[in-house]
């Protein structure tokens, strides 16, 4: 279940910018939120390694990996994201398919990124995304998943709010969800969770053996 808003929100550019504009002012803007991932792995990773931007949407966070000199395969479902990520990314590999099905060799990434997209999936097919990302890991590769948390007092109303106007029973579901056990459960080493904005994002990484 979700408001009208939400597919608004999908169809009017401005009005999902402008929302992502203000729930990301907790974490430190725009500019912030979509380099969580860049910031965490950066330093593990060699200069050129290939990363998959997973549920990449238009782009947007795969650009501070794009600028960062990696080389960068962003999947999506949706043709009219991946369209938009091609105005952004004209260098970019843009894949059309299912995360939980991802039509992409294994072993073939160094880092994956699932950036705010892990809460649109419903629990089993969640665990399935998760699964594929292992597979597509190298051995040693890295996930950067950043996605909500359990608020804190602080952000707690702000996080219900959004969570009411613009998410589905997805979102809530993995709230109640503890992200880190299930990557260790599914075969994830050196799992790290950290809490930002409030407690409202977790950024978790985690390596394949
Ligand atoms: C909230 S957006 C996040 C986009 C981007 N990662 C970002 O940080 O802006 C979630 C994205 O997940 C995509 N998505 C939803 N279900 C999917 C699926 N089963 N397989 C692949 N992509 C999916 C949507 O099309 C959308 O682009």
């Amino acid at each position: 279940m979700s408001s009208f808003l939400r597919p608004l929100a999908y169809r009017h550019r401005w009005i999902y910018d402008s929302v992502t504009t203000v729930s990301s002012l907790s974490v430190g803007g725009v500019k912030r939120l979509r380099g969580l991932g860049l910031e965490a792995l950066q330093h593990r990773l060699e200069p050129d390694a290939l990363i998959l931007d997973l549920c990449c949407g238009s782009g947007e966070a795969a650009a501070p990996w794009i600028a960062a000199g990696f080389r960068v395969v962003g999947l999506d479902i949706s043709p009219r994201a991946l369209d938009l990520a091609a105005q952004r990314h004209p260098t970019m590999q843009r894949v059309e398919g299912l995360a939980e099905n991802p039509p992409l060799l294994e072993s073939s990434f160094a880092a994956i990124q699932l950036s705010v997209a892990l809460h649109e999936f419903p629990r089993p097919d969640r665990e399935q995304v998760l699964k594929s990302c292992l597979r597509l890991l190298q051995p040693g590769g890295w996930l950067v998943l950043v996605d909500l948390h359990p608020a804190g007092p602080l952000m707690r109303l702000p996080q219900q709010l959004f969570c009411a106007l613009f998410e589905t029973d997805t979102a809530t579901a993995m709230l109640e969800d503890n992200l880190p056990s299930q990557l260790q459960e599914l075969g994830f080493a050196t799992v790290t969770q950290e809490l930002l904005a409030g407690r409202a994002l977790q950024r978790i990484t985690a390596q394949r053996a």
